[in-house]
């Protein structure tokens, strides 16, 4: 103990240790104390526990003669209790400053009257025996608690300091969590956890890669993994059997709120596998980890929707099914049935028409419908929004509503399921630019009906997705999951005769309207490998460069074999109600894939790029 009150009356925050003679040299705190526990976790239990405790100084208090200071760490904060009767704490407890680092002996006492319930720790508060400053801190940029006011790119800038938050800090406890949980889940299942390169060859994950110049090859580059779909194979032609992994992958592409340019997928592929029994490993993983984490229990099984349904219904193939709000295609109601030019102009060049009907339009204003909503819809490419309302007493109104005869209207009344109150939604369009703006109309109108419950959890499987979508400016077709993927064996036939019309064996589960993961039944035969690439436009020259390793692979005894990756940063989103990827990832980028706290992306010097024989485009 006199080592430690040694410590405070000779603070080696002042002088700095070199120049104390080694005799001299105050034992801190830190060599003769373990720390008792995370400073969150004190409770009534631990009253006259002799404790030390280290941290950040989060908040002080002075009462005439008591100092008292809140004291953070990743668990929470507990308040110390400086007293003036031990002259040396009372002394280094009035140069304390937010930030600074300290450490502290002492007794845990109860708060008596002045328990606050409010705080974790609010029974109690630790009586301080000695007191050290471990480390300074300047004045930080910005407050650190929750819900703090500062600007997005500041707290990037200082995100060490962000993290500090305890709302922010315990996203990572819990990712670490999940992570485990992960590991342990697919472990008990026999897979192995095994590693793929980074610097590797480009796969055609469809995003655009990023390169990594060779030095040694000069003018050759390796891609960075945009996920590692082909090695994951490779380990299925390797013998491997069950493969997982938690890796990272990387995308140039646009950035949102749930896309980042280096992310995190748990990577699963399995040989001699159904789609069905893939659903059933990944729903048991699922339903475990909405157990563990939040205590809920998930229906299994989950429920499934072909894409196509999904398409008609919600007009996207993630929907959001913590509600229903269906849309519906009216397209052959209104045939012939109206003049309304909207109408009549996308039927006549092969459009369709769509409504959506809320049973309850009152939530909606003229603004809404003249401004809001248009904009809404715009931004999918509609090029106006019709409505129609129906008051009590049945009489319709709104733009279309004089263009629609009375039995049209009973028709379509009927048809929608909606009677007096309700507020119907039109778009008129080709059956994209339809689908693409009534699914985002319809998540908008519940977000305003205060449908979007983060209590609640719809979980969905999307099967049955086209093996190829057309690419209108490269005038081609392109794979819709990836080239990989097999096509269901029934539709095989069609590859030839129909390639639009052939179907997957791709599945993505669909959580909440977030697409969680995706993946699909692989291609294991080489010269149906060969004939998809050949109708994804790819030369037998293309081929071999790309993928030729690959494909003579299979050549060798591959066995059937599919997979899926979630990723792990959306699962997390999910699992902690974050509306970023930017709360779940440690050092987010910026939407322009930037790191504001390190900068990079940045110039490098002349004699690097020498090296690496690249000359920059001025
Ligand atoms: P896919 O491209 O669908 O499939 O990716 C799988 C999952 O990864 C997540 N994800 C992203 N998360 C954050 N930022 C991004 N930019 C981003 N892009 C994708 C999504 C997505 O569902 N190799 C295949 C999987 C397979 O077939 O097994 C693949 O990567 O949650
Ligand atoms: P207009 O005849 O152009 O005045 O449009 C009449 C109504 O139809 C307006 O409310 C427009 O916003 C709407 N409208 C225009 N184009 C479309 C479309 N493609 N789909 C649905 N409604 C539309």
């Amino acid at each position: 103990m006199t080592s430690i009150l040694l410590t405070s009356i000779l603070p080696t925050s002042i002088l700095p240790t070199s120049i104390l003679p080694t005799s001299i040299l105050p034992t801190s705190i830190l060599e003769t104390a373990r720390r008792t526990c995370g400073n969150g976790v004190y409770r009534s239990g631990d009253i006259d526990r002799q404790v030390a405790v280290f941290g950040w100084v989060q908040a002080y208090r002075n009462h005439g003669g008591v100092l008292f200071i809140d004291v953070r760490d990743r668990t929470g904060f507990v308040q110390l209790r400086c007293e003036t009767d031990r002259a040396a704490v009372y002394a280094t407890a009035l140069t304390l400053r937010p930030e600074w680092v300290v450490a502290a002996t002492g007794k845990v006492i109860s708060r008596a009257s002045n328990t606050n319930s409010k705080i974790a720790t609010g029974d109690v508060e630790i009586e301080v025996h000695a007191l050290e400053v471990l480390s300074e801190a300047q004045t930080p940029p910005f407050e650190i608690k929750d819900g703090v006011n500062a600007n997005d790119d500041l707290r990037l800038q200082y995100r060490y300091l962000d993290l500090r938050r305890p709302e922010l800090s315990k996203n990572f406890a819990a990712r670490s969590h999940i992570t485990q949980l992960t590991r342990k889940y697919f472990i008990e299942h026999d897979f192995l956890e095994l590693e793929t390169p980074i610097l590797t060859k480009s796969t055609p994950e469809g995003a655009r890669d990023y390169l990594v110049p060779s030095r040694v090859h000069g003018g050759q580059f390796y891609a960075l993994p945009q996920s590692p779909q082909q090695f994951k194979q490779l380990f299925m032609m390797a013998g491997m059997d069950r493969y997982m992994q938690i890796c990272r992958c990387f995308r140039d592409e646009d950035l949102r709120a749930d896309r980042q340019p280096e992310f995190t997928q748990l990577d699963l592929e399995m040989s001699f596998v159904t789609p069905e029994q893939l659903y059933e490993l990944l729903e048991g993983y699922v339903a475990m980890v909405w157990k563990e984490f939040l205590g809920v229990d998930i229906a299994l099984p989950v429920q499934r929707m072909t894409y196509a349904q999904a398409m008609d219904t919600y007009g996207c193939d993630k929907p959001d099914l913590r509600f229903e709000l269906p849309l519906c295609d009216i397209t052959e109601t209104v045939r012939g049935a109206t003049e309304f030019r909207v109408f009549t102009a996308a039927l006549e060049s092969g459009g369709r028409v769509k409504a959506l009907a809320l049973p309850d339009g009152s939530a909606f204003t003229r603004k809404d419908l003249d401004t809001t909503l248009p904009q809404e819809a715009a931004t999918h490419g509609a090029k106006g929004l019709a409505w129609a309302r129906i008051a009590a007493g049945g009489e319709w109104s709104g733009p279309v509503a004089k263009a629609l005869s009375v039995e049209l209207r009973a028709e379509l009344a009927a048809k929608l399921g909606v009677g007096d109150g309700a507020l119907i939604l039109f778009v008129a369009d080709k059956a994209a630019v339809v689908n693409a703006s009534l699914a985002r109309l319809r998540l908008v109108a519940a977000e305003r009906l205060g449908l979007l419950l983060k209590s609640k959890w719809a979980f969905l499987w999307v099967t049955d997705f086209p093996m190829f979508e057309y690419d209108d400016g490269e005038k081609r077709w392109s794979a819709m999951h990836h080239p990989f993927t097999s096509p269901r064996p029934d539709q095989v036939h069609l590859l030839d005769s129909e390639p639009g019309a052939v179907l997957a064996q791709a599945y993505d589960l669909v959580v909440n309207g977030t697409e969680l993961g995706g993946g699909s039944i692989r291609i294991h035969r080489s010269d149906l490998q060969a004939k998809v690439f050949g109708l994804l436009g790819l030369s037998d020259e293309q081929v071999r460069d790309k993928f030729g390793f690959f494909v003579d692979a299979l050549k060798y005894g591959t066995p059937p074999h599919g997979g899926i990756a979630f990723g792990l940063d959306r699962l997390m989103m999910l699992l902690v109600g974050a509306d970023s990827l930017r709360d779940v990832i440690a050092f987010p980028k910026t939407a322009r894939a930037a790191c504001l706290m390190s900068q990079a992306p940045c110039a490098v010097d002349e004699r690097q790029l020498a090296e690496l024989h690249i000359a920059v485009a001025k």
